[in-house]
């Protein structure tokens, strides 16, 4: 008998863990670790089926809208830098460093990585996806000239810092 209820607990238990979703007050929680958590909170939104793990893909997903939308954007910039040869050297660098061997590339590995899961793997590829994103704005080394850009760009790229942020957040979550 007693091993009866205990195996009806435990049967319970498994169904408990890997359907119910992580309470708004986690979601909360997990946000107020960011620098803005009204942003994190709007982002994840409230689905109280939503697992960390579906979480953390809803994150990648809209982290790689935002990239390539804001390589759409590089590309015009390029465009349209014709007489202006600065500009159009510091747009080709960002579009290097947004590409597939850069922050594109870099969200497809957290997405990897997260269907291995390998959610230290995770965290770490969206480091990378920070770092790119760092290196189009402020250049690769502290000696680069700047480039004063008075397009949208610096903007998508506080965009893709601020979703990054709630990425890195979310993987450190993953696994505990
Ligand atoms: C980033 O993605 C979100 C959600 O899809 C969208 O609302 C926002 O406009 C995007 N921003 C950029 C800069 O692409």
């Amino acid at each position: 008998m007693i091993c009866k209820v205990s195996f009806v607990v435990f049967v319970l238990f498994l169904l408990g863990s890997s359907s119910n979703g992580i309470p708004d007050s986690e979601v909360k929680s997990i946000c107020s670790k960011t620098q803005n958590p009204a942003f994190c909170l709007s982002l994840l939104g409230s689905n109280p089926s939503a697992t960390i793990v579906d979480l953390t893909q809803h994150v990648i997903d809209i982290a790689r809208g935002n990239v390539s939308n804001t390589i759409k954007l590089i590309s015009n910039l390029i465009a349209q830098s014709g007489k202006n040869p600065k500009a159009k050297e510091h747009y080709k660098a960002c579009l290097e460093h947004f590409g597939e061997d850069g922050a594109l590339g870099d969200v497809d590995y957290t997405q990897e990585l997260l269907h291995k899961g390998d959610y230290q793997g995770v965290n770490l590829a969206a480091a990378s996806i920070a770092d790119d994103v760092d290196d189009c704005i402020s250049g690769e080394s502290p000696t680069d000239p700047s480039f004063n850009d008075l397009s949208p760009l610096p903007s998508h790229a506080k965009v893709i810092e601020s979703v990054v942020a709630v990425l890195l957040v979310l993987s450190k979550s993953l696994g505990h």
